[in-house]
């Protein structure tokens, strides 16, 4: 059995993970710790081996006893704990849901379906943390992998439309408050079949400007509205969520020449699925059905979406895939930019292949790995 202790199991990544893990009856083969921040001695979750009492997830000493950590904690808990646990001469092997770790040369990006053999090799070479990629990159990554396979992109732009889920659990909260709010305030006008569209528009506007209208989390309106800015500013005039793009393609990838990848990052209105518009300029002038079978060759939960409506709106949205694995990649043409730019939209579930599953499946690869 593989020693594991869970840490951030309770929160909105690692209630996913735990509901996979169990889903996938993944705790058969693990002996589960579950630490805590806030309860300990209170009484852990049963997965199947009966509960156990929660561990302070400050104490070094007990979560140096196993083999492998899980942290959906957050940065911060990344941050304060895993230096002192690798002085202390911890050697297990770190998983990661934060971004913190992410760009240490000793770490490796978790995408088994895009990069295990960079996975792989990063066991091979004695390597201890292992981190899941920002979401978007994620899934981008799962939609088109088949096209960096075949050394297809020369660059790539990324225009993406970004869920609630990924601002955290207080902003999904929020934007469902902001759409009740505005569900009342139009609720009269909705009522009556002769209120005008602009009458109910000016209501909207007037509540989502108003002081009343719930901010709090995202400081800006989100619902009927959208916010073009994610995360903090970095250099260049990019925000930390575009510089991601770059750093962590290239780091998943490992490509010996990095690639370029640049867009811009926008919150709209989704709850937990990620959007992408991508423009993707091809080393060559690919012809499309060689570009199907490729995108579709990415990984066994690539959804070929026909670039016709019926289609599109069935298969190509948030509200088709939310709660699934699915990546669906759609609307892909050749761009009037020239033949060897093409235009692909696709869509993931941010908490799936976005955070969670990455985690639970390198614990899989580990326990080969370990042959436990
Ligand atoms: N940073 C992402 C977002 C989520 O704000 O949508 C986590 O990768």
């Amino acid at each position: 059995m593989l020693n594991v202790g869970f840490i951030g199991w309770r929160g909105m990544v690692g209630s996913v993970l735990m509901e996979r893990m169990r889903a996938e009856r993944d705790f058969d083969s693990i002996d589960a710790t579950f630490f805590t921040t806030s309860n300990v001695g209170g009484s852990g979750p049963d997965v199947g081996q009966g509960t156990k009492k929660l561990v302070d997830a400050k104490d070094l000493d007990a979560l140096s006893k196993h083999a492998v950590l899980v942290s959906c904690q957050g940065g911060d808990y990344t941050s304060e704990v895993y230096p002192k646990l690798r002085s202390l001469g911890w050697t297990g092997y770190f998983i990661d849901a934060a971004s913190t770790l992410r760009m240490n040369d000793d770490a490796v990006l978790i995408l088994d379906p895009v990069n295990l053999d960079v996975i792989q090799n990063g066991l091979s070479k004695g390597l201890k943390t292992y981190v899941g990629p920002n979401c978007t990159v994620s899934l981008m990554l799962m939609a088109i992998s088949g096209l960096f396979r075949a050394s297809l992109v020369e660059w790539l732009s990324s225009m993406t439309y970004q869920a609630a889920s990924g601002a955290g659990a207080a902003n999904m909260r929020e934007l469902a408050l902001q759409m009740q709010h505005i569900g009342r305030v139009t609720g009269d006008l909705l009522a009556s079949p002769s209120s005008s569209a602009l009458a109910i528009e000016r209501a909207i506007a007037d509540a989502v400007r108003s002081p009343d209208f719930p901010t709090k989390e995202f400081g800006a309106p989100l619902a009927t509205s959208l916010i073009p800015w994610i995360d903090k500013p970095v250099d260049l005039g990019q925000t930390k969520e575009e510089w991601k793009g770059f750093a962590e393609t290239n780091k998943i990838l490992s490509t010996p020449q990095p690639i370029p990848v640049d867009g811009l990052c926008v919150r709209v209105g989704s709850m937990r699925c990620h959007a992408q518009g991508l423009t993707i300029k091809l080393k060559r002038n690919a012809p499309l059905d060689e570009i199907e079978s490729l995108i579709r060759g990415s990984n066994e939960w690539v959804k070929w979406v026909p670039n016709d409506k019926a289609a599109t709106l069935r298969d190509l949205s948030p509200a088709a895939i939310s709660g699934t694995l699915t990546v669906p990649v759609g609307r892909v043409r050749k761009m009037r930019l020239g033949e060897e730019f093409l235009a692909v939209f696709t869509v993931g579930d941010q908490l799936l292949w976005g955070a969670a599953e990455p985690l639970r499946r390198m614990l899989l690869i580990l326990r080969r790995h370990l042959n436990v």
